[in-house]
């Protein structure tokens, strides 16, 4: 029998973590195109009786939550979550590179204040070491120094700019997202420090300690890796 995500391995990864999602709980909803296929079917299972709060990371997450019928809940009224699912543009182990969507931010506060973070990505996501360029959020104010100081950690720097939009990208939280390109990382933990020592720089896209990887095949078929 043709498997239904054969063509799909986003949808396949999305929809299998969704199951993971149980009454009662509370979840943090992704960001992208891999995740909405997670929210999707969240939404379908609340139609059937789930009873969840959802979080969402970003205006995407929260317009699809809301189109789904996913009640939604901040994080001053549940700051412990009992499961995060979301994207990556990298995996290596159970470090990832994530802000593609330029929502790292949030997606890191959100993964941060959960018990269980559970990526989902398709294939091609896969690497054996990081060398995805690093999305940096940076305070428009700080732009300047921001680069100096990458440029100083090894970085090539690119302000994103938008695509429907004149001029740079701008986050969901006001600020420009830097592209820095590393070349390969070594040590991502480390790297993820020395970012965060970075004055002007709100968050960077490196995510250490992933729980669970859930990985999209083009045969339909899902692999699980647990830390
Ligand atoms: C957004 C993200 C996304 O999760 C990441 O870019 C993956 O997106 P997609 O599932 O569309 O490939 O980090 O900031």
């Amino acid at each position: 029998m043709k498997n239904q995500h054969q063509s799909n391995p986003k949808q396949a990864a999305g929809e299998r973590a969704a199951g993971l999602v149980e009454d009662g709980m509370v979840v943090g909803l992704g960001t992208g195109s891999t995740t909405a296929y997670a929210i999707k079917e969240i939404g379908r299972r609340v139609a059937d009786g789930l009873d969840i709060l959802g979080v969402p990371t970003s205006y995407q997450s929260a317009f699809l939550a809301a189109q789904n019928g996913i009640p939604l809940t901040t994080l001053d009224e549940h700051p412990e979550l009992d499961i995060d699912i979301d994207g990556a543009d990298q995996i290596a182990g159970f470090s990832v590179i994530k802000g593609g969507g330029a929502a790292h931010t949030r997606e890191k506060i959100v993964a941060l204040s959960s018990k269980t973070f559970v990526v989902v990505a398709d294939e091609s996501k896969c690497s054996d070491i990081l060398s995805h360029p690093v999305p940096l959020e940076v305070l428009p104010f700080a732009l300047k120094l921001a680069i100096k100081q990458v440029i100083k950690l090894g970085g090539k720097v690119e302000l994103r700019m938008g695509v429907s939009k004149d001029g740079p990208v701008i986050s969901d939280n006001g600020n420009f997202i830097m592209d820095a390109d590393f070349g390969k990382i070594d040590d991502p933990a480390s790297l993820g420090e020395k970012l965060s020592q970075c004055c002007g720089i709100v968050e960077h896209g490196i995510f250490t300690g992933v729980d669970a990887v859930y990985i999209g095949k083009k045969d339909g078929s899902v692999e699980i890796k647990e830390a």
